[in-house]
């Protein structure tokens, strides 16, 4: 039987809240045709984040639209000299299970497709150590906050696909590096297995006291990831001059309350900023690939390659699973990098 594409595509907008069953539709349709300077692929990995919940929410996804989303896909038909058939590409190819890539199709901004070289390091990683998460705990962490040695770093949502590997770039700039995971084993997994110096859950009753006690000398720089509760049990710990690389806020991207999340971190937090000259730096990955993409893969090739930077995947079998996984994700019971496995490579 011919192939057949497999397509998840937004059934509503605005969603409300945090994403349900009825928010997404499957759809079952013809391959897409490549035109000329086009090739058709077929998805291995899709990766699944955070921020495609906001795009959903403001509408910039509307309903019929397939779900955005970067994917690792292999080549499988082209009418372009730039793709050849049985390539590794990294693309934004959405959730499905087949795409195109080339002339004319969207490439959301700066999510430029590439060719992956299979023998450097294993395909997923384009999508997670290697990919834009990479890159934004590269972009916070070491451009935004330049860390020095000893100075205490806490990074939440720690055990996450960013959030794994700021602490461990915090860890190989010699910072004393705290965590703040949920469940046990992530705590373990991020200190026995990532060289975390602490981890602190913040389901724990007394996270704030926890927190305190795992950060004598303060926090000299926060990556933030989660906002809210979190948020404020970090705030009283600033250290005198400290950084804040403001990431994420992903316990406020299901919040109905109709305020602006942003707005609401930035009043908590300004009596301590304005008090300890706290710098808040606002970050957006978009804006680090001219100018730091290069550099930051050879670096982190070398970390990877050389085992000083680890991670974690939390992966996902077939397409029909990625709400699922989605929303797991979004509640935090991933655990790494939170990845749908849609299909297996073809050797050539
Ligand atoms: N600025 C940028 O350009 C950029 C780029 C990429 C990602 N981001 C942001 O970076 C952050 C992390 O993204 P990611 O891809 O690495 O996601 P992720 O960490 O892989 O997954 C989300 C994690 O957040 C934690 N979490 C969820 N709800 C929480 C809550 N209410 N309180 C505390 N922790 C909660 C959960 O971990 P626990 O179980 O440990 O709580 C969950 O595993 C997100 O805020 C995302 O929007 C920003």
């Amino acid at each position: 039987m011919a192939a057949r594409n497999q397509v998840w595509r937004l059934a509503r907008t605005p969603p409300e809240g945090w994403p349900t069953d009825g928010d997404f539709a499957l759809h079952d349709e013809p391959l897409p045709e490549p035109g000329d300077g086009q090739a058709l692929t077929r998805t291995l990995y899709l990766s699944l984040d955070p921020y495609q919940w906001g795009r959903r929410r403001s509408g910039t996804e509307q309903p019929g639209d397939v779900c955005h989303g970067r994917t690792v896909s292999q080549v499988v038909a082209s009418r372009s000299a730039d793709w050849r058939e049985g390539d590794y590409i990294f693309c934004p190819a959405g959730w499905q299970s087949h795409g195109l890539v080339g002339d004319g199709v969207d490439v959301f901004g700066y999510m430029f497709p590439r060719t992956l070289d299979p023998q450097l390091a294993p395909i997923s990683t384009a999508v997670g150590v290697l990919g834009m998460l990479g890159l934004t705990a590269y972009a916070g962490l070491v451009v935004q906050c330049a860390p020095r040695p000893g100075e205490t770093v806490v990074v939440s949502a720690a055990s996450g696909g960013v959030g794994q590997v700021a602490g461990q770039l915090a860890r190989l700039h010699g910072c004393r590096v705290v965590g703040i995971a949920g469940k046990p084993e992530k705590c373990a997994y991020l200190t026995d297995a990532l060289g975390f110096d602490a981890c602190v859950s913040h389901l724990d009753a007394d996270f704030a006291a926890r927190l305190a006690a795992a950060c004598p000398d303060g926090i000299d720089i926060y990556f933030e990831n989660v906002g809210g509760r979190v948020f404020e049990a970090v705030l009283p710990l600033l250290a005198q001059d400290a950084r804040i690389t403001l990431c994420g806020m992903i316990s406020q991207y299901g919040n109905t309350d109709g305020r602006d999340a942003a707005e609401v971190w930035r009043q908590t937090g300004a009596p301590y900023f304005a008090r300890r000259a706290v710098q808040v730096h606002p970050l957006f990955v978009g804006n680090y690939v001219a100018s730091h993409q290069a550099e930051f893969l050879e670096r982190m090739a070398g970390w990877v390659a050389s085992g000083d930077v680890r991670y974690k995947e939390d992966i996902w079998q077939g397409i029909e699973r990625a709400p699922e996984a989605f929303s797991a994700m979004l509640r935090g019971d991933n655990f790494g990098k939170t990845l749908v496995e849609v299909a297996k490579p073809r050797l050539q």
